[in-house]
């Protein structure tokens, strides 16, 4: 037989890959993203072997000098990639056995290329959430920050995009931190099943060479090797988590996205964003465009995506390890690489809102936002609540067709709907009063937004690397 076949498992092949065969079913093109967890794991597997004597320390330290020495090549771009060689696991390998000879070829002793990738993407996604998870807490800061500052900044509140009723800037914030306070608690969550360690599981059955996957875990820094090898080689439920959490957070950032689109708008008028945010048209030059928002808004779609194709690429798949789960990475890197440049843009952006005060203070007014304060006061004075609505509805009916707010109508106007309205009623159809009203726990009142940003700060002191 002279034909060279495949030389990692090429001893029981009659021929060569298929040309193409082997350029579809390579993935180093894309998973040598993973080499800097592939030369860890194989350093800490080399090292437990050792301690249980599989291997010398002789040979364990000509394995890990020869790893370091290939993670430089890889660092400073000197590195070959092959495709004939498949995938990030054999390219490696193959390096190190030309580098330090027949040694190279017992590194992959007691261990699987199964275990080896699901033990990779974990240690990856261990690293790439604690970047996340950085971003996302300076997002929170610079939110509760803002909102802290803008606890008396008086914008209309909305249902239905229409003019409900007053509220406080600062406590809309605090509303989307709220959101973020729960995307940060899935993250966490996630990263427990993550930091679990598929490695020792090897093909599918775990191995007949007596490995400590104690050791292993710890040098790797896991919580625990994980309790069964066929579950470890096929999970990837951590991964479809993963994107759960990265899709609920981007449907979060698209509504704050829309909502910052909408105020910068002339027609809103509420905020401005920094030039640096912000692109300009090259036919129109009077305009400004909100592209960041625009962006992570429309980033969101391809997050969806991402979830839905891990979804269905472990939908029936037999146990154990399945070829298929290799069409994983992209949608985890790509999944990964969004949500990190999504927050880093949010992140920088979000405490150089410029609130335009007189504008929010000037929209409230309209479309008689204190209209539930007046029903609210008639009720205090003893009008039954379904009553005070229809009082109200009236004194509404009469402003739109005098043009006239609640509050610029004179007492005597007033009282043609209700006997019961006193003088006293101006100091609930200001703003200020409105919103200073609710002054209760989750109420938009300026106290209670200050005290509510030091309640968020504390908490966010709490759960920061809570992991
Ligand atoms: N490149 C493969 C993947 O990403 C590595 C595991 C291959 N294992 C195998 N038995 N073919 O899933």
């Amino acid at each position: 037989m002279s034909q060279a076949t495949n030389q990692s498992w090429g001893g029981r092949f009659s021929e060569p890959t298929d040309a193409f065969v082997a350029r579809f079913t390579a993935s180093v093109t894309f998973d040598q993203r993973l080499a800097r967890q592939d030369i860890q794991g194989s350093i800490a597997h080399a090292t437990m072997l050792a301690r249980v004597g599989v291997l010398t320390d002789e040979e364990r330290d000509t394995i890990i000098n020869g790893l370091t020495e290939i993670q430089g090549e890889i660092e400073r771009g000197e590195f070959n990639w092959s495709i004939p060689l498949e995938d990030v696991h054999m390219n490696i390998e193959a390096r190190l056995t030309d580098k330090i000879g027949i040694t190279g070829k017992k590194l992959h002793t007691g261990r699987s290329r199964n275990d080896q990738v699901a033990t990779d993407i974990r240690l990856f996604m261990r690293d790439e959430i604690d970047v996340i998870e950085a971003e996302l807490v300076r997002l929170r800061e610079g939110m509760i920050e803002l909102a802290d500052r803008e606890a008396d900044t008086i914008m209309p509140g909305f249902t239905h995009l229409q003019t409900a009723q007053p509220v406080t800037f600062g406590h809309h914030l605090l509303a989307w931190q709220e959101m973020l306070t729960r995307d940060h608690e899935r993250l966490l969550d996630c990263r427990k099943r993550v930091n679990v360690m598929p490695l020792g599981a090897a093909a599918l059955a775990g191995t007949t060479y007596p490995i400590d996957r104690h050791v292993t875990a710890e040098l790797l820094g896991f919580d625990r090797p994980a309790e069964n090898s066929l579950d470890a080689v096929s999970d990837r439920d951590f991964a479809i988590e993963f994107t759960s959490f990265a899709s609920i957070l981007l449907m979060h950032l698209s509504r704050m996205s829309e909502e910052l689109v909408l105020w910068t708008s002339a027609q809103f008028d509420f905020i401005d964003l920094p030039d640096r945010f912000c692109t300009g048209s090259s036919i129109m030059p009077q305009k400004k465009n909100p592209d960041v928002p625009e962006l992570v808004r429309g980033k969101t779609g391809r997050v969806y995506g991402h979830l839905m194709a891990l979804l269905t690429l472990m939908k029936s798949q037999p146990l154990a390890y399945n070829k298929d789960n290799q069409e994983d990475k992209e949608p985890l890197f790509d999944a990964v690489d969004t949500v990190r440049d999504c927050l880093k843009a949010f992140a920088d952006m979000v405490p150089a809102i410029e609130p335009k005060k007189d504008s929010m203070y000037e929209a409230a007014r309209r479309g008689f936002s204190t209209a539930t304060d007046l029903a609210d006061y008639l009720v205090r004075n003893g009008v039954a609540f379904r009553d005070a609505h229809e009082i109200v509805g009236q004194s509404v009916a009469y402003g739109l067709k005098t043009k006239k707010d609640l509050s610029e109508m004179t007492l005597e106007e007033l009282q043609q709907f209700s006997a019961t309205i006193e003088q006293d009623v101006f100091e609930v159809l200001t703003l200020e009063g409105s919103v200073a009203a609710r002054n209760h726990i989750g109420g938009t009142a300026p106290d209670q937004v200050r005290a509510a940003a030091s309640r968020a700060r504390e908490a966010l002191a709490a759960l920061k690397g809570d992991a």
